[in-house]
């Protein structure tokens, strides 16, 4: 039997595998899957809705909770499910045709609530895939406003705005897997490393940049305890092997590269500075010589995101966030998605919607 400590610690697991939000419904976890294997085990298919009412009314109204569903203080696991994705899917039973699909329905849900079904790339259960709203599955992000949370003070002139490496790590890594960006600047993609519990490593030419950033990724909270630092280099000549056996690891499971757009900011007057190429193709080439240096230490079957703009220059279109997509393709990875972001209000833009964007 379990004591209230065990009780309590399953309690606060339970919470943490459910991206929660205000509206998450606790519940019994053992008396909730009884009732959907009753529910499961009759022949009859009013007797069947008729349980599954009486679940939604307990779930909408506690009030009505005669079975114990949401007494989570008694002895048992519990659930934390997002209220309305639950209720959504008690309506798909309801409002089933059949016997048939009304179980195949009860079954999906019974699965969802006992089963974790993860992959190698991410943590994401998708047996509760639907769960997942901080999660953008679309090719187009359309973001309101930058997040200024917490030490992301957006300081440095040509960061990125922090839901870029959120995303990235969400989607493509685990828990304690580590992450390489290659054009550190202000450490954005370590705040989120320190944030989401993946070990991050960041390489910035720029030492005055790398101080800074270092500091302000410290005053980041570290509850996963995880190591976060921005290292000063050439992210094309630095030696990968030796600051990654700092920390007695091999390889990466995400590399992130945001480099300069070309000289659309100049970062520094430094000649190895991807922002002083002479001319695009120069450019391209330092940024070959970063993707290069960096790849051997990416793990195999695992993701790269290149984060870039274009540029507009002499009255002509620059398509660099292509350009430097081939460089990458050429050296045999396999493209698996673009997407575009969208940015209603940008520094740049002084906060006002503008003709052109
Ligand atoms: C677009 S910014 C990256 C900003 C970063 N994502 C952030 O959120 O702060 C590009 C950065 O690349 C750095 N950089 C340029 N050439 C580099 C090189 N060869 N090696 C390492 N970093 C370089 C610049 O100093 C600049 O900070």
């Amino acid at each position: 039997m379990k004591t209230r400590q065990v009780i309590q610690s399953d309690f606060l697991k339970n919470l943490k595998s459910a991206p929660l939000t205000l509206d998450t419904t606790i519940l019994n976890k053992e008396k909730f899957l009884q009732i959907l294997r009753e529910s499961d085990g009759t022949n009859d298919f009013n007797l069947l809705k008729d349980k599954i009412l009486t679940l939604k009314r307990i779930i909408v109204s506690f009030k009505d909770d005669r079975e114990g569903i949401l007494n989570i203080d008694s002895n048992g696991d519990t659930i934390s499910l997002r209220k309305n994705v639950l209720l959504s899917e008690l309506d798909q039973i309801l409002e089933a045709q059949t016997i048939g699909r009304a179980k195949y329905y009860l079954k999906r849900l019974e699965n969802g609530v006992q089963k974790i079904k993860t992959n190698k790339v991410n943590d994401v259960n998708l047996s509760r895939w639907k769960e997942y709203d901080d999660i953008i599955t679309d090719s187009l992000w359309v973001l309101d406003k930058r997040d200024t949370s917490g030490v992301h003070l957006g300081w440095y002139w040509g960061n990125f705005i922090p839901q870029i490496p959120h995303q990235m790590i969400l989607r493509y890594t685990k828990k304690g897997d580590w992450v390489l960006d290659a054009f550190a600047g202000s450490g954005t993609t370590l705040i989120e490393c320190r944030r989401l519990g993946r070990n991050g490593i960041g390489i910035e030419l720029n030492p005055d940049v790398v101080d800074k950033a270092n500091e302000l990724v410290d005053k980041e909270p570290n509850k996963y305890n995880v190591i976060a630092k921005v290292i000063p280099a050439d992210s094309r000549t630095v030696n990968l092997e030796r600051v990654l056996g700092e920390y007695d690891i091999k390889q990466v499971q995400l590399l992130i590269m945001h480099p300069p757009y070309h000289d659309i900011i100049k970062f520094s007057d430094d000649s190895r500075d991807l922002s002083q190429a002479k001319s695009v193709d120069e450019f391209l080439k330092m940024f070959g010589e970063a993707v290069d240096n960096a790849t051997p230490f990416l793990e195999n079957g695992r993701y790269f995101a290149l984060v870039i703009g274009d540029k507009y220059s002499k009255g002509k279109w620059i398509p660099l966030g292509f350009d430097c997509m081939n460089e990458v393709l050429k050296r045999g990875y396999l493209l698996k998605s673009i997407i575009v972001k969208n940015f209603e209000e940008t520094r740049a833009k002084r906060n006002q919607r503008e003709l052109w964007s």
